[in-house]
C-alpha cells in the first residue's frame, strides 16, 4: 500500500473543492483522503460522481471526528459521511485525533474514551463488519498512543497511522517504529501545509536535488516521502501543481540520504497542533498525559 501518491482536500474550501477533486481524478489520482471535518464531504462526492470513474477504483478515506468517539455516535457519523459522500462503503476510515470530546458542548474533553479509546475501536470494527468501512486507522497517534490501543484484543489492526511528516518534521523514530511493527504510515502536510510550503521548497537541498535531476522541488520532496515508505497525502488545488505533484521519480540513493539527513539536523518543528486552541492544557503529542 505505500509508494503511492495521493490528493488530500483539506482547506480546499467550497467551490473549489470540486474542481480539484475532479482535476486530480482527470491527472490520474485514485485516493482522496477526506474527513468529516473539513465540511467539504458533499462536494467532493459530487466531483467522484460526476468524473464517471467507477467507485471501485477509487480509494476514498474520511475521517472519525473528536465529538463523536462514544460508541453511539460512530455510526451516524460515518452514516453522515457516507451520504454527503454518496457511497455505500468507504475503503478506509479513521480515527481523526487521539482525543475524544464530549458530543455536545465546545471541546470539553471526554477523559474516559480518550485515555481508552477501545471502546471506539470496537464499534469501527463492528462497522467493517457490517461492510460499511473496508479498512480502520489512526492518525495523530504517537507511539504511546498507539501502543495504548493495541494492548487491547484488537480484531481488526490499524491499516494506518496517518500523521505529520514533512521537511521540518519528519519524525524518524515514528517512520522506524512504524516499519519494524508493519503499520503503514500516511504523510499528511507533506509539503509544510500552505503556512510552510515556501520555506520547504526553498530548502538549498531540496533546490539542490531539484535542479540535478531536472524536477521541481516539490517533486523533489514528494518522491523523498515515497521513498521513505510513506503513502503521501499532498493537497493542491491548483491543477498545474495537482499534476506536478503526481510525477514522482526514484531518487539516487546519495540525493535521498542527503534530504534525509537535512530533514533530521534540526529540531523538529511541527506545523499542525491543536493542542493548545482544544484547550486540553496539555501537549497532545507527549507520551507522558495527565491521565
Ligand atoms: N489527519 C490530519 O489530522 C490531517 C491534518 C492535516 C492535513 N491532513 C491531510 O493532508 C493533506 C495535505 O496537507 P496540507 O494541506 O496541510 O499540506 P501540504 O499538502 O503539505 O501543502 C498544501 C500547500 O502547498 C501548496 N502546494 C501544493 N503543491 C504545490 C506545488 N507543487 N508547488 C508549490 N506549492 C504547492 C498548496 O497550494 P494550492 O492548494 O494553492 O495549490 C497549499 O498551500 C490535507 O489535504 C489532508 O487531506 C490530515
Amino acid at each position: 500500500m505505500a509508494e503511492v501518491c495521493l490528493s488530500g482536500v483539506w482547506k480546499a474550501g467550497p467551490g473549489e473543492v470540486g474542481q480539484a477533486v475532479s482535476a486530480a481524478l482527470k491527472a490520474g489520482y485514485r485516493h482522496i483522503d477526506g474527513a468529516w471535518a473539513y465540511r467539504n464531504e458533499e462536494e467532493v462526492g459530487k466531483a467522484i460522481h460526476e468524473s464517471g470513474i467507477p467507485r471501485e477504483q477509487i480509494w476514498l478515506t474520511s475521517k472519525l471526528w473528536n465529538n463523536f468517539h462514544a460508541p453511539e455516535d460512530v455510526e451516524p457519523a460515518l452514516d453522515e459521511s457516507l451520504g454527503k459522500l454518496g457511497t455505500e462503503y468507504l475503503d478506509l476510515y479513521l480515527i481523526h485525533w487521539p482525543i475524544a470530546f464530549k458530543k455536545e458542548g465546545n471541546n470539553v474533553l471526554d477523559v474516559e474514551l480518550t485515555a481508552d479509546p477501545y471502546p471506539t475501536w470496537k464499534k469501527l470494527e463492528e462497522l467493517v463488519d457490517k461492510g460499511k468501512i473496508r479498512n480502520i486507522g489512526i492518525s495523530n497517534f504517537n507511539i504511546a498512543r498507539i501502543k495504548n490501543l493495541t494492548a487491547n484484543p484488537l480484531k481488526y489492526q490499524p491499516a494506518v497511522n496517518q500523521v505529520e511528516l514533512n521537511f521540518f518534521n519528519p519524525q524518524p523514530e515514528l517512520l522506524k517504529w512504524a516499519k519494524d511493527n508493519g503499520l503503514v504510515l500516511e504523510a499528511y502536510s507533506p509539503l509544510g501545509s500552505n503556512n510552510q510550503v515556501k520555506e520547504t521548497l526553498s530548502v538549498p537541498e531540496v533546490q539542490a536535488i531539484a535542479k540535478e535531476l531536472n524536477i521541481t522541488p516539490a517533486q523533489a520532496v514528494i518522491s523523498w516521502h515515497v521513498q521513505r515508505g510513506t503513502v503521501v497525502l499532498p493537497k493542491s488545488v491548483t491543477p498545474s501543481r495537482i499534476e506536478e505533484n503526481l510525477q514522482v521519480v526514484a531518487l539516487p540513493q546519495d540525493a535521498f540520504e542527503k534530504l534525509e539527513a537535512a530533514a533530521a539536523a534540526h529540531p523538529p518543528k511541527r506545523v499542525v497542533n491543536p493542542s493548545q486552541g482544544w484547550g486540553l492544557g496539555f501537549d497532545l503529542f507527549e507520551d507522558e498525559w495527565p491521565f
